[in-house]
């Protein structure tokens, strides 16, 4: 088994935020709830989870942009937040963040050249100062070679060739790291395709670690080594991902067993008759309609995260923490349900 990378121990992170535009009340919401995770070097960690449970969070506490309020984030064996400043510096060069909506996050007032030449500078990584070379280098890796390309602006390229411009960009420091957060969610179906197969040609030929994150189950079977299952800021499954998909209906080898997991999974739309019927069958998945906003408050730290959602919840789901349980090879559960 290869070595761990990077290791989130025991991380939680709360914010304090307002009721309301006009109302000084402040509530603490937990965005993420004693998150114990490994990302081993060369593997693609897929994460997922309804919108607001925290993996975005998660993203920029593993990369150091937030601190959490406790637990820690290690890389290599080292704490992030401990390290000197040169260690700090390298550890901005090899631990690289893809963007939803690589727009935001380009500077448009500058050249793609001048964007990308930055961090070269910046990390001492152009020894022979070709710096034009060396950013057209990265912009052929990731696929964009029209001659002059560099000196274009942001607004001069489409969705797709922005997302290929941000992947330059985190290339450009030679990371071994790099979390894509949602990386084709704003693209077409078949740009989305592209971009995935690059990512993924990259990651063998770099053999570069990714957190993949993602809504779209298909390209989180597609792409991922194992998957990480998150509700309201506590992990619910790790399991392999292949057939990750077909796992909530015991079409695979393994299973997944958490309540969420299977209710996740049976929200995908496949077309699969027999599959739809048995759906039906199963009430308490259907009693799972709307999205729950994935924060809770402080005072509802307790159990687990999803028991006010689980029909299968026993009064110990409220009370405790189910523990964190190896219940075969790759594959752990947090659910008291689930019996060895
Ligand atoms: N800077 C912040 N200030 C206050 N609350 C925040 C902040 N960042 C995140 N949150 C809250 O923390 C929770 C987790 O947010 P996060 O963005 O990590 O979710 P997510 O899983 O990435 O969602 P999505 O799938 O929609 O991107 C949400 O309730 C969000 O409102
Ligand atoms: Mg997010």
């Amino acid at each position: 088994m290869s070595k761990t990378l990077v290791s989130l121990q025991d991380v939680s992170r709360t914010y304090s935020v307002r009721e309301g535009f006009f109302s000084s009340v402040r509530r603490t919401v937990r965005a993420l709830d004693g998150i114990t995770l490994d990302l081993r070097e060369n593997e693609i960690l897929g994460l997922v989870g309804e919108s607001g449970c925290g993996k975005s969070t998660l993203a920029r506490i593993a990369l150091g942009l937030e601190q959490p309020v406790s637990g820690r984030v290690l890389f290599r064996g080292n704490d992030i937040s401990s390290l000197e400043p040169d260690e700090k510096k390298a550890f901005r060069q090899k631990a690289q963040m893809i963007f939803q909506d690589p727009f935001s996050s380009l500077n448009p007032k500058k050249t793609i050249y001048q964007t990308l030449k930055e961090p070269l500078k910046i990390h001492g990584l152009c020894p022979d100062r070709d710096y034009r070379g060396r950013v057209r280098e990265l912009l052929a890796v990731a696929g964009l070679t029209d001659p002059g390309v560099e000196d274009r602006y942001p607004h001069e390229f489409s969705g797709g060739q922005r997302q290929r411009i941000g992947l330059a960009r985190a290339l450009a420091t030679e990371p071994d790291f790099i979390i894509a957060d949602e990386p084709t969610s704003a693209l077409d179906v078949s740009i989305q395709a592209q971009i995935i197969n690059l990512l993924l040609d990259l990651q063998e030929a770099k053999k570069l670690t990714y957190l993949f994150i993602s809504h779209d189950l298909p390209v989180i079977q597609f792409v991922s080594n194992r998957v990480a299952v998150m509700y309201s800021g506590q992990l619910m499954e790790l399991m392999p991902g292949s057939n990750f998909l077909s796992s909530g209906n015991g079409g695979s080898d393994v299973t997944a067993l958490h309540p969420y997991t299977r209710y996740l999974l049976s929200a995908v739309p496949l077309p699969d008759p027999d599959r739809r019927k048995k759906k039906r069958k199963i009430s308490w998945e259907q009693e799972i309609v709307a999205e729950p906003g994935g924060t809770i408050d402080s005072d509802k730290g307790k159990g687990c995260a999803f028991a006010p959602r689980c029909e299968k919840a026993k009064s110990v789901c409220f009370e405790a923490r189910p523990r964190w349980r190896q219940i075969g090879e790759e594959h752990f559960v947090a659910c008291y349900e689930v019996v060895d």
